[in-house]
């Protein structure tokens, strides 16, 4: 059996940087922590109640692995610089480590030091490092997970955490089954009245619908559906969020929002990364597994569905879930998908390697790494508008972003030749980088012809707020200790996503190998051939 900790092979990973969320105005960022420091458990640019988690232990699994120390360690720490911890939070390490409380306090240090959002403030660290601990051990040792149970009892006595556990799975997902039978076998999973217990598991759920059913069993044997917190860190990003605001805060898009009036709907997550040292996660689960029955659905729920009646998290999950219900599959699978695989090129002034030829992959693989489908939503407001979703690693660029693409204008009363490189207006959702949001329209070129030609009127997060963006998994860790669920999705929207993405797999499988396309390119010819219609993927 291989370690369950070896980061390089199975530990879920993040290879691209923060920077671009993290670049905000420092000045904000300075006052803020100044005014936070003489009152650790208020933010004063926060008119409202503060969101702070009362007292609580998080015990994390998989702290060796890149996204805890990319994202997780250090998104624990700009918690506490933000003041939203309380005094006696206490964080638990659990690894195949022949580690102390001092090594992984260490390991702690190196990542918030080298990826933490906000400054380095030394009483800050200290009040943190107090409550680290670590507990050594395999996931399949049950005197390791009595060693973690004894422990967090000697933390609620120690540091009056209450009994209020968070265990946060950030391990590979062959291991959910065993580390959930663990917590149950202990009874660290059954909160004793007056506190409580919850699980938060990383994504994928499940490889398919009848895994993530399976999953889901035997994970709500353990806890309760109220305490499991299914992580899709793209609700926790700011940009993401904002689509609720920007069609439910206004009333300008609304009416164009449907069928009467938008032609198409291109959903896009392009990443210039390869898979680095992810061949253990990624081989066998490919893109469409990775990022499209998650992120790029979740995306499309948001952008499609109605409005619901409030934003606590029945009503939200219920309108998501109806427009997963809703969404149907083109007959032709080989016309409307595209599945790709990238072959060595060049990347930022680098020459790369090919998906086969990277350490771990089988020459054979036949996992994708670019994936492309049309889907279609089967309800009033979009019958017959398409909404196209695409991925894919060693893209240009690192871009994600939303189009709505509108419809031509019926008629122009212009010349054919003033109006040549008239584009179709659009409204662009930038979820990252360079957050913001992006109207393309028609204006007259400036002269005495009536030439006219496509501008771009444009909104900034960088422009318009002070605040800086907090990072996806600042406000998700937040919510699960608060114990906030409506950016967590429901367990009946992950099977509506696997129930989409399922037959496409299947039929992929029949395939053979993926088409290949050069790293750095923008994916397979198929992709492009899958549009029709004259409708292209927008040049990013
Ligand atoms: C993860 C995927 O969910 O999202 C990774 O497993 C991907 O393959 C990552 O690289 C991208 O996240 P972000 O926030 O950088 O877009």
């Amino acid at each position: 059996m291989k370690d369950p900790e070896t980061p390089s092979e199975e530990a879920l990973d993040f290879e691209e940087t923060i920077a671009a969320t993290v670049a905000t105005s420092a000045a904000a960022t300075s006052t803020t922590l100044e005014v936070a420091a003489a009152n650790p458990l208020r933010d004063p640019r926060d008119k409202r109640l503060p969101r702070v988690a009362g007292p609580c232990v998080l015990v994390l699994f998989g702290v060796t692995g890149d996204l805890a120390k990319r994202k997780l360690l250090p998104a624990i720490y700009d918690l506490g610089n933000r003041g939203l911890l309380p005094p006696g939070f206490s964080l638990v390490g659990f690894a195949r480590r022949d580690w102390k409380d001092q090594d992984f306090a260490q390991v702690t240090h190196d990542a918030v030091k080298a990826h933490a959002r906000t400054p380095f403030r030394e009483e800050v660290w200290k009040q943190l490092r107090e409550g680290i601990h670590f507990v050594p051990g395999e996931f399949s040792d049950d005197g390791a997970f009595d060693a973690l149970a004894m422990a967090l009892k000697e933390i609620d006595e120690t540091r009056g955490t209450g009994g209020n556990y968070a265990f946060y799975l950030s391990v590979p997902p062959k291991f959910f089954p065993v580390v959930v039978e663990q917590l149950k076998r202990t009874g660290v999973s059954q909160a004793p009245p007056g506190s409580w217990r919850r699980v938060v598991i990383e994504k994928p759920f499940g490889h398919d619908l009848k895994s993530a059913h399976e999953l889901n069993e035997i994970t709500t044997s353990a806890f309760p559906e109220s305490s499991i917190f299914r992580i899709d860190h793209y609700l926790g990003k700011e940009t993401v969020q904002n689509i609720l605001a920007l069609r439910f805060a206004n009333n300008l898009y609304e009416p164009i929002w449907n069928r009467g009036y938008v032609d198409h709907v291109q959903i896009t997550m392009a990443e210039d990364i390869g898979i680095g040292g992810r061949a253990g996660y990624y081989d066998g689960i490919g893109a469409a597994r990775d990022v499209i029955q998650n992120h790029l659905l979740q995306l499309l729920a948001l952008v499609a569905m109605e409005d619901p009646t409030s934003f606590d998290a029945s009503a939200l999950r219920r309108e998501k879930e109806k427009v997963l219900k809703a969404v149907q599959l083109p007959s032709d699978l080989a016309l409307n998908t595209a599945r790709g695989q990238y072959d060595a090129g060049w990347q930022g002034g680098e020459k790369v390697v090919g998906y086969l030829q990277e350490d771990g992959i089988s020459p054979d693989s036949t996992t994708e790494t670019y994936a492309a489908i049309k889907l279609e939503i089967a309800n009033r407001r979009w019958a017959g508008v398409p909404f196209y979703l695409r991925t894919g690693k060693r893209l240009g660029r690192r871009v994600t972003e939303v189009a709505v693409v509108f419809q031509r204008a019926p008629h122009l009363p212009f010349s054919k030749d003033d109006t040549e490189i008239l584009g179709q207006n659009a409204l662009v959702i930038r979820v990252q980088p360079d957050e913001g949001i992006t109207v393309r329209f028609g204006s007259k070129v400036p002269g005495t012809a009536m030439e006219v030609r496509d501008v771009s009127m444009d909104f900034a997060y960088g422009e318009s707020f002070l605040e800086s963006s907090p990072e996806a998994y600042e406000r998700l860790l937040l919510d699960v200790m608060i114990g906030d669920p409506p950016l967590f999705p429901h367990q009946r929207e992950v099977e509506l996503s696997w129930k989409i993405l399922d037959p496409i797999e299947e039929f992929w499988a029949t395939q053979g190998q993926p088409e290949g396309y050069p790293a750095g390119s923008w994916g397979p010819p198929s992709a492009d051939a899958m549009m029709g219609d004259g409708r292209a993927w927008r040049r990013l």
